[in-house]
């Protein structure tokens, strides 16, 4: 295990102990790209975690990451209908949209703004090593990175400074672009004065969770359980996701991956222990393994998809959390650069 994940995992038990101890003192941003519908990965790497900082007591802002869209592909999509989506899949997992900011890049241009003195704080080189830049270039088949997808970690910098957030819940593969924030916080605080907190990721027990063929998940590579998906596709699905020929379930991560990424969801669906899960299949197989694994994913959704639902029915209302959350991030972020231009010298008149 690398020194930095060593280090963020112990950040992330601080921000645990935290917000178990002073929840009032943390603000909470984090982000989903609007590119298709969330899945279980968003759901256990980060939802949960959203979730539960808000029970808790946490300040909530939630992002539409729409500009992050265009880092990767040529093709928006239906990026409008993706956006209402995500703000339904959000709400119906248990976000309260009276205590949580929801908002667009596309509606903040002072968010935006922030990214021209924060990308004169880094080097070029330093943006080329980011693994996680490269992994996605690769995933999509990208061969010469565009300035927008080498940059993009500099401007969810100014996603997450933009209100002085300090805990982020992500996944293991976002922490190189929380360092780039905590990188651009630190020289910006040493140029110009203390400015912007150094966040902290909340890290989830289910960073490592895989497709169902095994490999990385990813919405363009339909490996996926989507949330919005019904019982009945959602079966179909994991009938189809990739285990080993060996009948009797063991759980192990290194040698039989694609069972034990099986295993590791019904764990974390039921809250036991994916040994435990393995023992109770035994020699049952694949067959069992799926059919058990179906059973506890369609269990945990279904509040969420009954709620979800019955957002569907009301745009109206979705359209209002958008407004409200875009007026209020507004503000937020033309406070932030008022302060930015007087810490830089920039205010004129
Ligand atoms: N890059 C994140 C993803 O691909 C989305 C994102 C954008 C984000 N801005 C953010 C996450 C700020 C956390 C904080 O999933």
């Amino acid at each position: 295990m690398s020194d930095s994940y060593q280090a963020a995992l112990a950040r992330s038990a601080a921000i645990e102990k935290r917000l178990e101890e002073r929840p009032s003192e943390l603000r909470m941003l984090t982000g989903d790209r609007p590119t298709g519908a969330l899945h279980i990965g968003h759901y256990f790497g980060s939802i949960k975690n959203r979730v539960k900082l808000q029970q808790r007591g946490a300040e909530i802002w939630q992002l539409i990451a729409d500009y992050q869209v265009i880092t990767d592909r040529e093709a928006l999509g239906d990026v409008a209908g993706n956006v209402r989506n995500l703000v339904i899949d959000n709400i119906a997992a248990g976000l309260d949209p009276e205590r949580a900011t929801t908002f667009t890049h596309s509606a903040v241009p002072a968010l935006n703004q922030l990214m021209l003195p924060f990308l004169s704080l880094v080097s070029v080189a330093e943006l080329q090593r980011n693994p996680t830049v490269k992994d996605e270039a690769k995933t999509a088949g990208i061969t010469s990175i565009g300035g927008l997808l080498l940059t993009y970690p500099v401007h969810q910098a100014a996603d997450i400074l933009f209100c002085k957030a300090n805990v982020v819940p992500v996944g293991r593969d976002q922490l190189p672009h929380l360092e780039q924030t905590r990188v651009v916080a630190r020289r910006f605080n040493e140029r110009y004065g203390t400015t912007f907190p150094e966040p902290d990721a909340l890290l989830s027990e289910a960073t490592l969770i895989l497709g169902l063929d095994g490999t990385k998940m990813s919405k363009s590579k339909g490996n996926v359980i989507e949330l919005r998906m019904s019982a009945d596709e959602t079966a179909k699905k994991l009938k189809g996701a990739k285990t080993d020929s060996d009948r009797v379930i063991t759980y192990e991560p290194e040698t039989r991956p694609e069972v034990a990424n099986l295993l590791l969801l019904i764990s974390l669906c039921e809250g036991t222990d994916p040994e435990q899960v393995a023992v109770e299949i035994g020699d049952g197989g694949g067959g069992e393994l799926k059919k058990r694994l179906i059973d506890a994913i369609n269990t945990e959704l279904a509040p969420l998809r009954a709620r979800r639902s019955e957002l569907e029915t009301d745009p109206g209302y979705v359209s209002e959390i958008l407004r409200r959350g875009n007026e209020r991030a507004n503000e937020v972020a033309n406070a932030t650069l008022d302060e930015v231009r007087d810490r830089m010298g920039m205010r004129y008149v």
